[in-house]
């Protein structure tokens, strides 16, 4: 392992190895209030035992109206600031550093009157949802809801935030030009959203506080991903999360003996562009895949997703040459709905005992 366990600098911090957890939603363990509950604390104090450069949290609401679930944790009154510096005291104590992913679902959400940056329908887990066009002081709304969920995240103890634009969620919907259709500067510029947001956080909190992006690298093509990255790198972010977006093309241009998957391949294509940290990630399930892709892609960072969901100790025992565990890539992961019925979390721990 030559560079999973070396030191990166992120802004002003220093990780100690190339591995962050990604933001992964646990639904069961709050309620509708989004308030933290002692499960979110052991979890995440769980992970940073196990050895983890970095950890963002999962997906946290900045807007009680752009939720995925009436049980996501939310960001979205002062009030929740305490529960979520029980999580950072927790993590910080165990010297790692942890941001927050700060969302809005947009058209995807589960409020009644879902909204998008242009009116769209889509199917959603068997439901059509219609969203209607942000009007401009929603759309304003918003990005305020956003700015003051970043101020609650560092007086909550974060070291930063990323701002969630992928995976078809709010931002990734004015990103990706299938979905908005606007004639205004926002439909013009798709960037210009997410820009305002960005610049008012840097105003509003201090310097040091870290601001990075969760981008899809196709949205809906890889030149988009890029262009995008480019703008983001030029407003002063600094990092950049690569994963999927809404609805991309078909197929995305990958070179037909490329080793690793295709979302990777946009990693490294967009760290090609960008001088400012890039993470990688998707079904890395081994020490060995993750130090081969940091190796042949010049990314900096890997996230190990299901794989800390399966055990938690996964740095850890990749630093010692044990078995990580085995991610059995379910089709829907059961983390979100039930962490006790995770099998690949039960045979790792019947291997153990
Ligand atoms: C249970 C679960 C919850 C997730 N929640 C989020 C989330 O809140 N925000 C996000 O950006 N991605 C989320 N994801 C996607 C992961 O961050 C990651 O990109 C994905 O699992 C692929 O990485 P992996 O193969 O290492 O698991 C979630 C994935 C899982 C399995
Ligand atoms: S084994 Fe299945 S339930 Fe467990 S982390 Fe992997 S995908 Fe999720």
């Amino acid at each position: 392992m030559n560079k999973l366990f070396e030191q990166v600098v992120i802004k002003n911090i220093k990780v100690k190895n190339r591995i962050a957890v990604p933001p992964m939603v646990v639904y069961t363990w709050s309620d509708d209030t989004g308030y933290v509950t002692q499960n979110n604390i052991d979890h995440y104090e769980a992970i940073a035992k196990g050895g983890a450069g970095l950890i963002i949290q999962e997906g946290t609401c900045v807007n009680k109206k752009g939720r995925l679930t009436d049980t996501q944790l939310g960001i979205w009154e002062d009030a929740q600031v305490v529960g979520l510096k029980r999580i950072t005291d927790a993590v910080h104590r165990q010297g790692t550093p942890i941001f927050v992913e700060i969302h809005h679902a947009g058209v995807v959400g589960i409020a009644e009157e879902v909204v998008c940056p242009s009116d769209y329908e889509c199917m959603v887990k068997g439901q059509l949802k219609k969203g209607h066009e942000l009007t401009i002081d929603e759309l304003h709304a918003i990005q305020q809801d956003f700015i003051l969920a970043a101020k609650r995240a560092y007086k909550a103890g974060y070291d930063g935030v990323e701002i969630h634009a992928c995976h078809s969620y709010l931002i990734s919907q004015f990103l990706n030009r299938r979905i908005n259709r606007r004639d205004d500067l926002y439909g013009q510029h798709p960037e210009f959203f997410a820009l305002e947001i960005i610049r008012e956080i840097r105003q509003q909190t201090p310097s040091n506080f870290i601001i990075g992006i969760r981008l899809g690298g196709f949205e809906p093509t890889l030149e988009d991903g890029i262009a995008y990255a480019r703008i983001f790198e030029e407003s002063g972010v600094d990092f950049l999360d690569i994963s999927y977006g809404f609805v991309q093309e078909a197929t995305p241009i990958v070179p037909k003996d490329y080793p690793f998957k295709d979302i990777i391949y946009a990693a490294q294509k967009i760290k090609e562009a960008v001088s400012i940290p890039v993470f990688a990630v998707n079904g890395i399930n081994s020490p060995e895949l993750a130090d081969k892709i940091l190796e042949q892609t010049d990314v900096d960072m890997v996230d190990i997703g299901r794989g800390t969901l399966v055990n938690y100790n996964w740095v850890n025992d990749a630093k010692a040459g044990r078995d990580v565990g085995t991610c059995l890539y379910c089709k829907t992961c059961m983390w979100r709905v039930d962490p006790m019925k995770c099998p690949g979390k039960l045979k790792h721990q019947r291997n153990q005992s």
